[in-house]
């Protein structure tokens, strides 16, 4: 048998700062848990168009077609925010989600204990928190059309469009549907059908398919209630199903709940390959930070679980998947703090590196 066959495109900003700890921990698992991968590593976003002039070429995107599973840091920053619309860096990253076939994206949002005092909420409000956003990817004003900039008597409109077909949110809610199953089978659905027709079409889907799971608690709520429940009481959530916009939104929120965005991983899973797992890329929820990139502040935790993520779910490795996710709690135990965890008294903030150092040597300790 090959090894399994990762491609890691670490993009910008911090993306690849935050990858290289990945890389470590990469390699501990090739040398000591005899998990090897064939990792191969490409360009995407800024730094593609710096050499290619397009935010992803077309050789990568066949080679993330190809892979396992894909890994990638983080795409954007202020350098390229002039370009045309269609060679921005985030164009790279929705283009392989899109040509993947990425329908659900999952963000979940965990309070470690030893950062319930890190969040902006108080910590009885998060303590134990966790919960799994299931964001639909691939669709919906993201990627409707008609879109763009267009001359309307004597001056512009801006358009985007909202669309969603029926087999769309069926396959979103789906897979909701299925992790619930595996958690506490509680579904929670957002949208806002009060005031959108795909909102009423969205609702109206996702209470079908509930007929096939019956065990599971199904609710809806108006997302814009759903965002203020998130801060008010995010602990009566267990599973969250939403638009690929309300996703991104609740998303970002739901990582303050955990102390910060560089907390929170994303698993963004298409539909079985030939070998039966599914079409997959993992990536932190959050983006380039240009406001520390090169600095070696930025926490790597959230690139880390994002591996962990991968482990569990393309490489039915959730034993392993456990030992990282307990190796990054242990090191938060420890006290160790990237400055975005700062709060305590007192405390001085490891590097970039010296976290990922940490979780290797937690790693080790493992065995
Ligand atoms: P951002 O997520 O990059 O940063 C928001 C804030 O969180 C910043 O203050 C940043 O310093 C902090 N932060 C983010 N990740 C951190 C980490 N790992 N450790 C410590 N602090 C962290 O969002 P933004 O500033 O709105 O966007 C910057 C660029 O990133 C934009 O070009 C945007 O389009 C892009 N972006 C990319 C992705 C992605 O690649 N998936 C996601 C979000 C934003
Ligand atoms: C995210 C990001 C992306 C999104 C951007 C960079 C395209 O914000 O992954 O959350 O809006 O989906
Ligand atoms: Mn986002």
């Amino acid at each position: 048998m090959p090894n399994p066959s990762l491609l890691i495109l670490p993009g910008d900003g911090i993306g690849p700062e935050v990858m290289a700890e990945v890389r470590k921990i990469i390699d501990w698992f090739g040398a000591n848990r005899g998990l090897k991968f064939d990792v191969s590593e490409d360009l995407v976003g800024g730094a593609a168009y710096d050499v290619h002039g397009v935010p992803l070429a077309d050789e990568t995107m066949a080679k993330a077609q190809e892979v396992d599973a894909v890994l990638l840091g983080a795409v954007g920053g202020p350098k390229y925010d002039d370009l045309d619309f269609s060679l921005k860096p985030e164009r790279g990253l929705l283009r392989l989600r899109k040509e993947m076939d990425l329908f659900s994206n999952l963000r979940p949002a965990q309070c470690f204990d030893a950062l319930a005092d890190f969040s902006s909420l108080k910590k009885d409000v998060v303590a134990g928190l966790d919960i799994m956003i299931v964001r639909e990817l691939t669709s919906g004003v993201y990627f409707g059309e008609p879109r763009g900039i267009f001359e309307e008597g004597n001056e512009r409109v801006g358009i985007n469009t909202q669309r969603y077909t029926e087999s769309e949110i069926e396959r979103a809610a789906r897979s909701a549907f299925e992790l619930a199953m595996r958690r506490n089978k509680k579904l929670c659905s957002m949208e806002k059908a009060n005031v959108m027709e795909s909102g009423v079409l969205w609702r109206e889907v996702v209470t079908r398919v509930g007929k096939d799971y019956p065990e599971v608690e199904l609710s809806h709520m108006y997302a814009d209630n759903g965002a203020m429940q998130l801060v008010r009481a995010p602990k009566q959530f267990d599973v969250i199903v939403t638009d690929n916009l309300f996703g991104d939104i609740l998303s970002d929120c739901a990582a303050m709940l955990t102390g910060s965005l560089g907390m929170l991983p994303s698993a963004s899973l298409g539909a079985p390959m030939a070998n039966g797992r599914p079409k997959a890329l993992y990536e932190p929820v959050h983006g380039s930070a240009p406001d520390i990139a090169g600095q070696g502040k930025a926490n790597p935790i959230a690139c880390i679980l994002s591996f962990a993520m991968a482990l569990r779910y393309s490489f039915d490795q959730g034993a392993e998947a456990d030992r990282l996710e307990a190796a990054v709690e242990k090191v938060l135990a420890d006290g160790v703090r990237t400055a975005d965890l700062l709060g305590e008294e007192g405390v001085t903030p490891v590097s970039t590196t010296q976290m990922g150092d940490a979780v290797v040597a937690a790693l080790d300790a493992s065995l």
